[in-house]
């Protein structure tokens, strides 16, 4: 358990310093340790549902409101956010469900028992666009895995968010974790929109969808297969190469970021199938996940400089610069590299 203070992931927002002298805590606060599950959620308590940035509380006390069977805990990096989740839940009379201020990361990592949660709803998770912030991000490897490792056998993860990137990225990230297995037929079954039980409403659900901007959503279930590359691979090849990405998680028109043993790595689709790059142009290391892809080649986002994406190639110096390219495997709908 980390003995250090639990921030929000912008790392401003001290849980001590500024949301207690505004006096805008909710009862259970996760500051140099975490809260014990068990003086959260009652010991009667049945389904469990977690909901992680749940904001200002909008679906939280929906979902509570509509299921009083079910037990709902809302995760809140932001205090006075999860104060706000608090009340909205106390005004509704909704004895059916908790806030816990903490940062939904280590909130799995230390509080979550294993096998527990039927359902964990994730909606419009800040995307940190800037390379520099994205290890902020909610979604990563370890996340998923935890994620994987609280849900009880079947259960359910919903994610849902407006960002096309950063949605290939959250794809990406859950195609790759051993336990999850994205479940159309549940999408299907939920469609855009079931309130106060899937994707909404919540506040950002209803600001973005008065500004049409795009809906995506997605269904993991907790399963017990073993890997692709157990199943799929023989141990040799399994040390060569590496799962990366699932193929459906990678955009059309534009990179994917993909983190391969610690390299910055970045997918792109082309005419003769996926290419793969490092994700640092050799001018100046810039993100060329954040450049625009134009032609089969990708453009970086600082000087300008092209690069073929199935060569890597660089055409605005023919003959120098290359950026480093990696052999790429797809196998149904994993992508697999080869960093040797
Ligand atoms: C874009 S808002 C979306 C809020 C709400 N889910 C909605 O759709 O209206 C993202 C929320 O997630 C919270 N958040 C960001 N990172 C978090 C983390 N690591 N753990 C818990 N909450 C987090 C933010 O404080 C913010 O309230
Ligand atoms: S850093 Fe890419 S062109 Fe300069």
């Amino acid at each position: 358990m980390p003995a250090h203070e639990r921030m929000h992931p912008s790392g401003r927002l001290r849980f001590r310093a500024s949301a207690r002298a505004r006096g805008s805590l909710p009862r259970h606060v996760a500051d140099r340790s975490a809260v014990p599950w068990d003086s959260i959620v009652p010991a009667h308590a049945g389904q469990i549902e977690i909901e992680v940035g749940c904001g200002k509380g909008t679906f939280l006390a929906e979902a509570a409101r509509q299921q009083p069977e079910v037990f709902f805990v809302g995760i809140e990096a932001s205090p006075s956010y999860a104060a706000q989740s608090e009340h909205r839940l106390t005004d509704r009379g909704c004895t059916n469900a908790a806030v816990v201020a903490d940062d939904g990361r280590l909130f799995f990592a230390d509080t979550v028992p294993p096998g527990s949660v039927a359902k964990v709803h994730i909606y419009h998770p800040d995307p940190w666009p800037k390379r520099r912030h994205r290890k902020r991000r909610l979604f990563d490897r370890q996340f998923a895995r935890l994620v994987a490792t609280a849900l009880a056998p079947g259960g359910k993860l919903l994610v849902a968010t407006d960002n096309t990137r950063y949605f290939g990225e959250i794809l990406a990230t859950l195609g790759s974790a051993e336990r999850l297995r994205r479940s159309r037929e549940t999408e299907l079954h939920y469609g855009d929109e079931v309130a106060g039980v899937a994707f909404g409403p919540t506040n950002f659900s209803q600001k973005y969808r008065a500004e049409e901007r795009p809906r995506h959503r997605a269904v993991y279930a907790r399963t017990e297969r073993a890997s692709i590359r157990e199943t799929s691979m023989t141990q040799a090849e399994n040390s060569a190469w590496t799962r990366v990405a699932a193929l459906d998680g990678v955009p059309t028109d534009e990179g994917l970021p993909v983190e391969c043993e610690g390299k910055e790595l970045v997918l792109f689709r082309t005419d003769d199938g996926i290419a793969c790059l490092e994700d640092s142009c050799p001018h100046r290391g810039a993100a060329l996940s954040e450049g625009k892809v134009r032609d089969g080649e990708i453009i970086c986002p600082w000087h300008g400089w092209r690069f073929v994406l199935d060569s890597g190639e660089c055409s605005t110096l023919p003959g120098s610069m290359p950026a480093k390219t990696f052999t790429v495997r797809v196998e149904s709908n994993e992508i697999f590299v080869k960093l040797g």
